[in-house]
């Protein structure tokens, strides 16, 4: 019997934030056993959009294989798959854009949102970029996957994915493409250190699952703790409020949201018996409690250069298996292997 197939991936733009173990890493972990799984590091995606930064992209696929691996994923269950290691990808994305609606890919939110963002600093939009919907579709349905564990910010393309599937089906007469699912992780969106809505790279305030010890203590100590200003707390042993800070909401991620722990120092924040200190203090310990393990597995990983190379060379090859054969049945049912 073979296993559901799982689709998912990232942009490698840098390294990995507890944002992504929880929006993301959790769950795949919780699914390489039992599914067949393609871990992609999408390449072309963050050439569409960085062209001028192939160093920092280069970089960013070592950093984010180190992170997978680091974390536990294991690419003896799982394929760890580079977009550009796969010419099948470029050639469904050609094959399917046939069938995908131009209106629909300029009222993508995800999309709009990237672009406007890319104009206000400045940037080209390029056409790749434009159209990267159209290949994270085709990412998705070369190796026919049912479920993709992503980010909330990913639905739009998950629901693009099922009208080209569904077009496609329909326009050719087939049932070659799947439904997928989205499988949103547990937590959607976890705030940054700053008390943001997001944690990004690229605004500063992540906490890095590389960070060592020494980051972690500063990163810490400098976090809000208040993140309206408005916390009625007089004094460091005054009621608090936990919502306004947001070290509870790490608390939650990290040692479980109904978990003793968690609902404990909730209580005592609220009837003023911790300090925003101490708070911190226990914050710290359990944050490197959670990344001492994963930063240990990563050194000795990076002590091995060759060996990312060999598994993104290896996960690649094993996906270009199923992405031929997916290819040649979407030629056979568009009938175009023979004039
Ligand atoms: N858009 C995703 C991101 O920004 C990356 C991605 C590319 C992806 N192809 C995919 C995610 C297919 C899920 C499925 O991180």
């Amino acid at each position: 019997m073979s296993r559901p197939r799982i689709l998912t991936g990232m942009r490698p733009t840098g390294a990995l934030h507890l944002g992504h173990y929880f929006g993301a890493l959790e769950t795949w972990l919780a699914h390489q056993d039992d599914h067949e799984c393609y871990f992609l590091i999408a390449d072309y995606q963050a050439l569409g959009d960085y062209s001028d930064q192939v160093d920092l992209i280069r970089d960013a696929v070592r950093q984010v294989t180190l992170d997978w691996l680091a974390v536990g994923l294991d690419p003896e269950k799982a394929a760890f798959v580079v977009q550009s290691y796969v010419p099948e990808h470029a050639e469904l994305t050609m094959l399917l854009s046939m069938v995908s609606s131009y209106r629909d890919l300029t009222r993508n939110p995800t999309l709009r949102k990237e672009i406007s963002q890319l104009e206000e600093s400045k940037k080209r939009v390029t056409v790749g970029f434009f159209t990267y919907p159209v290949s994270q579709v085709a990412d998705i349905l070369l190796p026919r996957a049912t479920l993709v564990p992503v980010g909330v910010d990913q639905a739009p393309h998950l629901e693009s994915t099922n009208k080209v599937a569904k077009e496609f089906n329909r326009t050719y007469a087939t049932d070659l493409f799947p439904e997928v699912e989205i499988k949103v992780g547990r937590v959607p969106r976890l705030v940054g250190t700053d008390g943001q809505a997001k944690m990004s790279k690229s605004l500063g305030n992540a906490i890095e699952l590389r960070d060592d010890a020494s980051t972690l203590k500063r990163k810490i100590k400098r976090m809000v703790s208040d993140v309206t200003g408005e916390n009625p707390r007089l004094s460091a042993t005054a009621p608090g409020v936990p919502e306004y800070n947001p070290a509870f909401l790490y608390f939650d991620a990290l040692l479980g949201e109904g978990s003793d722990e968690a609902r404990d120092l909730r209580a005592r924040y609220e009837a003023g018996t911790i300090s925003d200190g101490a708070v911190k203090e226990r914050l710290l310990e359990v944050v490197d409690g959670f990344l001492a393990p994963i930063r240990e597995r990563r050194a000795e990983l990076e002590a091995d250069p060759g060996y990312v190379s060999d598994v993104l060379h290896e996960g690649s090859r094993r996906e270009r298996v199923l992405a031929a054969e997916t290819v040649q049945l979407t030629r056979e049912a568009m009938r175009i292997t023979d004039y």
